[in-house]
Order: C-alpha cells, then structure tokens, then sequence
C-alpha cells in the first residue's frame, strides 16, 4: 500500500468490477479520458483480471484510490516506464464525482510520484491532458507539473477537436517541490 494524506493507493482486485464499470461508462469521467467507446463489464473484468495477475511492476503499475476509510474512489497508474531513459506516463482518474476538487487526486498524484522518484528510482513522470480540462491542469500544475508542448487538434469530442497538453515533471523538481512544502510548513 502507499500511503498519502487523503488516500492510499493499492493495487486492483477483480472485486472493484462494479465501481469501475460505472466509472468508464460515466459521460462526465470518460469526456476528460481516451475512453470514447462505452465500456462492457467483461472489458472491465478482463482489464482487473490482468492487472491482478500480471501485477504491477516497472512497465505498468496500475493502482486503487482509496480513501483512509477505505471507500474506493478512482485508480490510477504509471505506464509505459522505460528503464532506460527512466521515464514513465501517468494516469489517474477519481471516478466518484463527488471526491472532485477536495484534494484527493492531488494526493494521489503526489503519492505516486513519491513512489515514481523514491522507490522506482524514474527522472521523469508525463502525462496527456486535454485542454478544456481545467481541474485536472490545476492538479498537475499543484503537483509541480508543467508543460511540455501541445498536440494540437488532437482528440475529436463533441464535434471538434481538442488540443492535448503535455505536461512533465522530473525529479529535481518533485524534489525542490518538497522542500518548498517542508519549508512552508515549519
Ligand atoms: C483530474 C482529477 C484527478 C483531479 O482530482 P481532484 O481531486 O478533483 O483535484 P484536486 O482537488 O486535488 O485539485 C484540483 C484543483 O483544481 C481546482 N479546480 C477545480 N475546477 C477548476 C476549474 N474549472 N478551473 C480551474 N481550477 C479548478 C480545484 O479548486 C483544485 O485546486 P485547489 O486545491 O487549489 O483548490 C479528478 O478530478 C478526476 O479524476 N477527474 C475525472 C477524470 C480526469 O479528468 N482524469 C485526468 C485525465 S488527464
């Protein structure tokens, strides 16, 4: 388990199939994810099976958002990690609606970067976002992410196209961010 202030992140089980197949299936998620095509609960199960047994690990870490009462809200992940150039992408989506905007994703976020930086030993930590996602933008930027560039009319959504922004976070600067904090709070 990894602890944060909010939320603990731990890894899937197959028993979280009803909440996750809501989720994907939830308009007001799925417009801010590259998830356009309504999901089937045997996709779902078949997604939680092989996360369980395959486990998580440097390419893929796939991950529950719990809260400490230990009510499932969300999931999120590192992907893709190169071993190599020591980079990985990041995911995250807080599926419960009603956990939005109370800090529970930046916790999470922040949680899987100290993981990323302190124990994955990753440089690097990216992820996609689309421009008209203002909440999640804000998280990132909280989380020291900035960005990188733009995919310019990247993604087709509600009759048009969307930008996606790229943004990056290394490690020097997860780092300064924390004494920053550290040093606010004292
Ligand atoms: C994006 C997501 C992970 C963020 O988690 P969260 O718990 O809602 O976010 P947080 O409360 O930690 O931080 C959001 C910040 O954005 C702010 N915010 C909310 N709506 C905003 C808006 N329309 N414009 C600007 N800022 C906004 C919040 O006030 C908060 O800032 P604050 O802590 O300084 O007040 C979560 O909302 C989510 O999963 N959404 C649906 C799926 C999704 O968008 N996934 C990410 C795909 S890239």
């Amino acid at each position: 388990m990894l602890e944060g202030r909010l939320v603990r992140l731990r890894a899937l089980e197959r028993s979280d199939v009803e909440r996750a197949y809501t989720w994907v299936n939830d308009r007001e998620v799925t417009q801010y994810l590259l998830l356009r095509y309504p999901m089937s609960r045997t996709q779902e199960e078949k997604y939680l099976a092989e996360a369980a047994e395959q486990g998580n690990g440097y390419a893929d870490t796939r991950l529950a958002i719990d809260t400490k009462d230990g009510l499932h809200i969300g999931m999120c992940g590192l992907h893709h990690g190169s071993a190599e150039d020591r980079h990985a992408s990041l995911g995250i989506m807080v599926g419960d609606k009603s956990y939005w905007s109370n800090g529970y994703g930046s916790d999470a976020v922040m949680t899987l970067l100290r993981f990323a930086f302190e124990e994955m030993n990753l440089n690097k930590v990216e992820l996609g976002v689309f421009d008209f996602n203002e909440r999640a933008i804000a998280c990132y930027q909280k989380c020291g992410f900035i960005e990188e560039g733009r995919r310019r009319e990247h993604y087709f959504q509600y009759g048009r196209y969307w930008d996606i922004i790229d943004m990056s976070v290394l490690r020097r600067e997860y780092e300064a961010l924390q004494q920053n904090q550290a040093a606010a709070a004292r």
